[in-house]
């Protein structure tokens, strides 16, 4: 059976330091460290991806129980293509690895998987495992959680420009309402904070349009050492923040 994981109450947010009200909707993680966390313990990359696939794991769980809306992983990029192809093949048998290990479990506790990316480049054995676990989770109402995979926010844009003149859009006519349906995060929440962790502060290409008005959260902590205990911390992070979306408070 199953793993049922029940959402926090308050009080248990609260051990957290975490309150409901103040809760992003919608979070952005760039997943970075993997490599520096195996180098440090003279391990095979891939070691570093397997544990942060456990670490993963657990930010999901916590988003769940949190009552996070949508969580948003930067999984592999379209420039990720350039590390050699051993450590490419070991990234996507851990993708396998992890639907097959977790599907259930997500069904069950109501979460809805979104690939965002290209598929098209993936082997046809991974394509039908990343379709056969979209279309099983279509009309679970808990946490979306979006999976991007061969994803580059500049080359999401052109996509969405193309489809936006497939569709028979006319000049002066496109408004950014009709942009942001035809991106892959159509229909998703504002996003409202992206962390990165490993102590890097860039966007690498994730989400540029969504990020508008995202608050950024930086932390040293390398992923696979990226606990519930850190991800809390983000998240007062997040709190503590006076968002103005251009106005005056
Ligand atoms: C960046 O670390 C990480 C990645 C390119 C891959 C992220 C993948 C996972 C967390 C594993 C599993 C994912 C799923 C969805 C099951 P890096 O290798 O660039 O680290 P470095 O900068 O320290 O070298």
């Amino acid at each position: 059976m199953p793993n049922i994981y029940p959402k926090f109450t308050d009080a248990e947010l609260k051990e957290f330091s975490l309150s409901r009200e103040a809760l992003p909707r919608h979070v952005g993680v760039i997943m970075d460290g993997n490599g520096r966390w195996a180098k440090k313990r003279l391990l095979p990359r891939s070691a570093g991806h397997r544990a942060g696939m456990e670490a993963l794991r657990g930010i999901v769980r916590f988003s769940h129980s949190a009552g996070i809306e949508a969580l948003t992983v930067y999984a592999f990029s379209t420039e990720n293509w350039k590390r050699p192809r051993t450590e490419i093949d070991a990234l996507f048998a851990l993708l396998e690895e992890y639907f097959h290990k977790e599907i259930d479990e997500l069904d069950a506790n109501g979460v809805r998987i979104r690939i965002i990316g290209d598929e098209a480049a993936f082997s046809g054995k991974l394509r039908d495992i990343l379709e056969a676990a979209q279309n099983r989770t279509v009309k679970n109402t808990g946490l979306c959680f979006n999976i991007a995979l061969n994803y580059g926010s500049r080359a999401e844009i052109v996509h969405a420009v193309n489809s936006l003149i497939e569709s028979g859009a006319k000049s002066g006519e496109v408004t950014e309402e009709m942009f942001d349906s035809s991106l892959y995060t159509s229909g998703l929440p504002e996003l409202d904070l992206i962390i990165r962790t490993a102590g890097e502060q860039r966007l690498s290409n994730f989400l540029l349009w969504q990020a508008a008005y995202a608050e950024f959260v930086f932390t040293d902590t390398l992923f696979p050492d990226f606990s519930r205990e850190v991800y809390a911390d983000c998240l007062c992070e997040f709190a503590r923040r006076t968002r103005r979306f251009g106005k005056v408070l």
